[in-house]
Parts: structure tokens; sequence; C-alpha cells
């Protein structure tokens, strides 16, 4: 059984609650029905009712199932206003602007999750990353001891060879556009233990450069060392080595040669980028030239599981998020 798979039976035995944000728009809608029929998640969809039925009806599909909720009429609003303003007092928050970020179901679906009415929130199908992250960021946060969100890949290959049965962990690709040495080790642990809880696999972390071992000097070179010997610190555990290249990462014999007694090298499943440039403009070329389906991006250090799709996403890509956030959420019972 491969990796999504397994993700969206365990979903199916977790029974979360998911919320929709986008919840009038087709692939969502797509998404919902086929989420329902095989029992992956409790769906909520934001948005008004008769928009959203009479899309359903007009594409012949069933969301019969789901909980819809209109954030501009729900009786919620109120106690998530009042949430909003102690949440956010310190920033000048007033109740009228609460109320008025409610109409926007990305904040409205952020404050549901906040209140513990729902488990978890995909979107990202029409909004932009920034938008979907924001109220995200705002209100729920960070799990006790994080700092700071990041976004992973599972890029996933035909080729059973590469990585760890075909898949190698990719991160930062989505949020953290230029992380510091703490920042940049916090990524790499957190990045770890997620590869482990959702996809089992032992990681082995390599900590991405221009340089392998100080064979160029930079700061930019010393800001990775540094990461790594920042995040050995924080998990002495953790097979971790850095800084160096790609191909010393990948290829055994290149990271024999470059990297000679690493215990990663020539055999990295987990690559952790530098900053978002890197990481961002990585993964689109392994899944575009290599034809690696990428997965993710999968938001980890939040308190509660929020993801984003890209705005290209199929329903596929939906189903398996909402999979894949359902997961999350089950982990943090
Ligand atoms: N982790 C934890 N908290 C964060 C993070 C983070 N990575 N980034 C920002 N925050 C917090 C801030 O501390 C702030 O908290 P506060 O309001 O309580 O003080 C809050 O979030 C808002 O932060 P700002 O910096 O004011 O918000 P901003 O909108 O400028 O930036 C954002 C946050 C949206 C994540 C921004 O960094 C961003 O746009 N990143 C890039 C996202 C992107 O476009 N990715 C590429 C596309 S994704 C893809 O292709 C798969």
């Amino acid at each position: 059984m491969d990796l999504l798979e397994k993700i969206k039976k365990n979903a199916v035995k977790l029974q979360n609650h998911i919320v929709l944000p986008e919840g009038s728009e087709i692939r969502t809608l797509k998404a919902a029905a086929q989420i329902l029929q095989e029992k992956i998640a409790r769906i909520t969809l934001l948005g008004n009712r008769s928009v959203i039925e009479s899309i359903a009806q007009q594409e012949g599909i069933s969301v019969s199932g789901a909980r819809i909720v209109d954030p501009s009429t729900d009786n919620n609003r109120q106690k998530y206003a009042e949430m909003m303003v102690e949440l956010r007092k310190s920033k000048g928050l007033t109740i009228s602007k609460a109320y008025e970020l409610l109409n926007d179901p990305l904040y409205f679906g952020v404050m549901m999750i906040k209140a513990g009415d729902a488990d978890g929130e995909v979107a990202g199908a029409i909004n932009a990353t920034g938008d979907v992250l924001r109220p995200a960021l705002q209100y729920v946060k960070t799990l006790p001891g994080v700092s700071v969100v990041s976004g992973l890949f599972f890029m996933m290959f035909k080729d059973k060879s590469i990585g760890d049965n075909g898949i190698l962990v990719f991160a930062d690709c989505a949020v953290m556009p230029d992380p510091d040495k703490f920042q940049l080790a916090e990524i790499a642990v957190t990045t770890a233990k997620s590869a482990k809880a959702i996809a089992n696999i032992e990681p082995r972390v390599a900590m991405l450069s221009f340089s392998t071992k100080g064979s160029a000097q930079h700061e930019l070179v010393d800001k990775v060392s540094q990461a790594t010997k920042i995040a050995a610190g924080m998990d002495p555990e953790l097979l971790i080595d850095g800084e160096m290249q790609l191909d010393a990462a990948l290829v055994p014999e290149v990271g024999q040669l470059k990297a000679p007694g690493s215990k990663v090298a020539g055999r990295a499943n987990v690559l952790i980028f530098p900053g978002l440039e890197s990481g961002n403009i990585g993964y689109k070329l392994v899944q575009r030239l290599a034809g690696a389906e990428a997965v993710g991006p999968v938001l980890q250090g939040m308190a509660a599981p929020i993801n984003d799709l890209s705005r290209g996403c199929s329903v596929s890509d939906i189903v398996n998020m909402v999979a894949i956030t359902a997961n999350q959420a089950g982990e943090k019972k």
C-alpha cells in the first residue's frame, strides 16, 4: 500500500472534522463529495448555502453529508469575535474589526479550529499562500516550544531506490522566506519529526548548501553549518549532517568523497533547504523535470493542522491534503 493510501485509511479511522473555507469553489466541492463518499473526514463547507447547493446540483455531485456554515450569518460570530479580541488585544483589535474579519471564511475557519469546533482546515485553491497562512499564524499560532511554521513536501518517485522507498522529504518549501540559523535548525528538527510521524520514515537529514564541509567560505555557508550544530543540540539522537551540496547528500560515491565518515551523506532522505527561494524552486524543479509527485505543502509547527493548496491543485490534491490534515489532527489528540 502506498503512502497516500495508508494516510487515507488512517483518516477513515480517525473521522476528524475538517473545515473547507472555499466552500463554493468547484474543485473543493468535488473533493468534498469524494471525501464524504470515502468517509475520509467529516466536512464543513463555508459559504452561502443556496450558492453551494446550486453549484453542487449543476455539477451533479452530492455534498448532502457536509455541514454548511455561512460565516456572515452564523450564530457563533459573537463567540468568535470576542475570542479574537481577547487574543489580539495587544495588537489593538476592536470588536467591530473582528466581526469584519469573520466575514472572510479564512478567518472564520481558523476561529472554528481555535474554538474547538473543527479539527483542521484546508484552503488555498483560490487564495494565495500568505492569505491562508496569516489568520492561522495570528490566531492558532505555533505548538508549544516551536517558533517557526514551515512547509514540507513528500516528493514521491516511481523509482523506489530513491530516498526512503521512493520518497524524499523537502523543507521548507512554502513559508519562511529567509530563516536565520536558529529557525533553520528548528525547521530541520520539526521536519524530521513530521517525516517519522506522517510517513514512518527514519530521518537522515541533510542541511543543503552550495558547499560541503567547508569547501566554500561564505556567510551563507556558515549559517547552514551553524544551524546543523544547533539542530544536533536540539535533538542529539537525530541523524543530521551539513553543510553539504545536493550531490553529496544523495549520491553515495560523492557523499563518501566529499563528506567521508558521514552517516547522512549519500543516503539522505530529508533535505533541508537554506531558504525559501531554493526550497520552492527546488521542489518544483524535481516535480516538473523529474516527474516526481509533490504532496504538500504539509504545514508543520502550527498548534492545529491548517494546510495550504496550490491554486493549480486538482480535486485529488485536495482530497489527499484533507486526508493528511485529518492524520495530523489525529496525532494531536
Ligand atoms: N512561523 C510562525 N509565526 C510566523 C511565521 C512563521 N514562519 N511567519 C510569520 N509569523 C507570525 C508573525 O510573528 C506574526 O505574529 P503576530 O501578528 O502575532 O505578531 C504573524 O505571523 C503575522 O506575521 P507577519 O510577518 O506580519 O505576516 P506576513 O503576512 O508579512 O508574513 C507569511 C507571514 C504570510 C507566512 C509570509 O512570510 C509569506 O508570505 N511567506 C511566503 C509564503 C509563500 O508565498 N510561499 C510560496 C508559495 S507556496 C508554494 O508554492 C507551495
